[in-house]
């Protein structure tokens, strides 16, 4: 167990605005520099199928120019397949995806993928990646992404911080607790364990209680904030709410 906690920036959504209009601006890679400059401890970037914001280029300049770690969230494909292997990411975190949802809406079908995710996994391992599997909070999915040699799962906190949101205590409360169990249980049978979507001050403030994250992802919320306060200021305010949360660790 790690008393750090990292945080990851996912810079996705500055590559939704540059595309909104076509031309290389804003540019996601500035914003990936910019990040680490003012405390990010790696990058996440996630190349859809349908390259609705990160592009094939993105990845590739990501790869070449930051000096901290690339998390390459991807579908399990033979094309994302293919651009990891030749990339060579830090880490791989193998996610599901619709092209019809607005973003990752659930965590990856880890029984019913497995045929897929063994070869996979194997071939992202022989390029020198980490394996993460984003999942739902629960045991089941948990054991076997153990099972299927994954090192981390990064465990999804979007149905908590929705309940969160939306003012619903009871649903939030049981949430979270399912949240605690589930990394409770994947450190205790040796994954390292991350958590992302949806957070902001407050559920990233709260999640960092539990000891055994070692990692945050998050995007959407940190990069619509920077359109107020700048975005070395909401990574710095990120950073001390994950601190206040790490100091209440027991
Ligand atoms: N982690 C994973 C695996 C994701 O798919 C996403 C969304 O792209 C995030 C973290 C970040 O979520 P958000 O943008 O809501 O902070």
């Amino acid at each position: 167990m790690s008393a750090k906690l990292r945080l990851g920036v996912n810079i996705d959504h500055v590559a939704t605005v540059r595309n909104a209009r076509g031309g290389a601006r804003p540019d996601p890679v500035r914003a990936a520099l910019l990040a680490i400059e003012s405390g990010a401890d790696g990058i996440t970037a996630h190349l859809r199928e349908d390259r609705r914001h990160i592009r094939d280029a993105d990845i590739a300049r990501l790869k070449a120019e930051i000096s901290k770690p690339l998390n390459f969230e991807m579908a399990v494909t033979d094309e994302m397949l293919a651009i990891a292997a030749r990339t060579r990411p830090h880490a791989c975190c193998l996610v599901p995806e619709k092209r019809e949802e607005r973003t990752t809406e659930g965590g990856l079908d880890v029984q019913g993928q497995k045929a897929a995710l063994i070869p996979a996994i194997a071939k992202l391992k022989a390029a020198g990646s980490r394996i993460s599997l984003f999942i739902e909070p629960d045991e089941a999915p948990i054991r076997l992404s153990k099972e299927l040699g994954a090192d981390i799962v990064e465990l999804h906190t979007g149905t908590w911080c929705h309940a969160v949101e939306a003012g619903d205590a009871t649903k939030a409360e049981a949430e979270f607790q399912r949240l605690k169990a589930g990394a409770a249980f994947g450190a205790s049978i040796g994954l390292e364990m991350h958590a992302g979507h949806g957070l902001d001050y407050e559920t990233a403030e709260k999640l960092a209680t539990v000891p055994e994250f070692v990692e945050f992802n998050i995007g959407h919320f940190i990069i619509g904030e920077a359109i107020f306060v700048g975005l070395p200021e909401a990574i710095r305010q990120m950073r001390a709410a994950m601190d206040r949360g790490v100091a209440k660790r027991a």
